[in-house]
């Protein structure tokens, strides 16, 4: 995790937030190769749940909510994790935390320090208008389900969908964490993507079934490595307050395996809860027929920067090469944020002015590419195969004689020559 924190920092993808004033805890800000990496991901995402479907529709609703929304769905009353202080340095753990359990504090070492367990709400409070108190409190929302659901009528109605059906969003959510850590695994401003799928009750664990296997071939789509995803359905006591059936799918990360993605049943706990908070009927109404009912939901609840973790860990590699040693981030092409970096072999014989205005067609062909001149060849491939650019282009001599490039392979080191006005293309076929 140390290796792939320096280079995440080192190469662009992320940095700590506020990090001139020490860093604020456990938020993170994406460079600019990690904002690519991320756009990446969430437009593949959105590109499979809803521009490949038309059972899913695309939303996307406000952070701050009405905060009866909250306590309509228990997030108010339950989701809260328990904690301990400790007596001599005040700082607080989580109750379960297996070096709390034994009764000494981890940080300042005092034994038998903490006080009695206290639930402790993970909803980050504000307040909406210019005035202080209760009555104005807002929540930064924890997941951006409830956007859907508080939505379903209004996207059901606007968008003249029939039950199944799907509503999608990507979007910030916000948790005030105990025990954020590991990089970005577990912070307090995070991104999810999540879709809630709407659905007859009775048929709810067949879909339950159908999307737990979607989801996993998206992810094996990505090129994660097989070896290192599993299921884990969750024990009675592990369901979420919502949940009548829940299963995480996993990755094998350096500190074990850890959930990064959740499918959920939760019944029609969430509708039926805001049509009892909110007095408005949430039945969905059958054109065929007219029964009404009110739906069961499937979600499928992945973080946005914990995919971005798996795909970084999974594609961070060591490797030896001519007795030289190499780090490469063997990412998927369609996810790399550069595509192709560009190199004149030498400063010299024009070769810089051709592989300028290569990088500049390919720039106006819009496929994210770098220009680099500076240091060895050697040093420039290395550094682009920290960065996880699939191919590297270098002008050199024979360019003058017959208008052809080399373009060499991240990850088989091969080296095939392409003409210089077929270099989009060749990427192009590859994406
Ligand atoms: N709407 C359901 C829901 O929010 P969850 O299992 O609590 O379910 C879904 O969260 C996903 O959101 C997780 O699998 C994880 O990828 C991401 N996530 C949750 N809390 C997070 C945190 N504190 N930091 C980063 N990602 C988080």
């Amino acid at each position: 995790m140390d290796k792939l924190t320096s280079l995440a920092k080192r190469r662009g993808f992320i940095f700590q937030s506020s990090e001139i004033y020490g860093g604020t805890g456990s938020v993170w800000d994406y460079g600019p190769l990690g904002v690519e990496l991320k756009r990446n991901v969430k437009d593949l995402w959105w590109s499979t749940m809803v521009h490949q479907r038309d059972d899913v529709e695309g939303l996307d609703t406000a952070i701050l909510m009405h905060p009866k929304v909250w306590e309509a769905s228990g997030h108010v009353e339950e989701f809260t994790d328990p904690l301990v202080e400790c007596k001599s340095c005040n700082r607080r753990f989580r109750a379960d935390l297996p070096e709390v359990e034994g009764g000494q504090c981890p940080v300042c070492g005092t034994r038998e320090a903490f006080s009695e367990p206290r639930l402790f709400n993970l909803m980050f409070k504000t307040f909406m208008g210019p005035v202080e108190e209760n009555a104005s409190v807002v929540y930064l929302r924890p997941e951006t389900a409830q956007g859907s659901y508080v939505n379903f009528l209004n996207v059901q109605t606007a968008a003249r969908q029939k039950i199944p059906f799907g509503i999608a969003q990507i979007g910030k959510a916000f948790r005030n964490e105990i025990t954020p850590g590991n990089f970005i695994f577990r912070t307090r401003e995070f991104e999810q993507m999540e879709m809630q799928f709407f659905v007859e009750p009775g048929t709810d664990e067949e879909w339950f079934e159908y999307w737990k296997a979607q989801r996993l071939d998206w992810h094996l789509s990505l090129g994660i490595n097989k070896e290192k995803l599993r299921f884990h359905d969750h024990g009675p006591d592990e369901l979420a307050h919502y949940a009548k059936t829940a299963v995480d799918i996993e990755y094998e990360f350096p500190f074990g395996w850890k959930e990064f993605e959740g499918i959920h049943n939760r019944t029609d706990f969430d509708l039926s809860r805001h049509q009892e908070f909110s007095g408005k009927r949430l039945e969905y109404i059958d054109p065929v027929g007219g029964k009404r009912f009110l739906p069961f939901v499937v979600e499928t609840a992945v973080g946005v920067d914990r995919t971005v973790l798996v795909l970084l860990a999974d594609a961070y590699h060591e490797e030896e090469i001519d007795g030289e040693e190499r780090v490469v981030l063997r990412l998927n092409p369609r996810l790399a944020p550069i595509k192709v970096a560009v190199f004149p072999l030498v400063k010299k014989d024009g070769l810089p002015e051709l592989a300028i205005n290569l990088q500049k067609d390919l720039r106006a062909a819009s496929i994210p590419s770098f220009y680099d001149a500076a240091g060895s060849i050697g040093r420039r491939y290395r550094r682009q195969d920290e960065a996880g650019t699939p191919w590297c282009v270098t002008v050199d001599g024979q360019t003058n004689e017959d208008a052809t490039v080399t373009i060499r392979d991240r990850d088989t080191l091969q080296q095939v020559r392409v003409a210089v006005d077929q270099v989009e293309t060749w990427i192009r076929e590859r994406l």
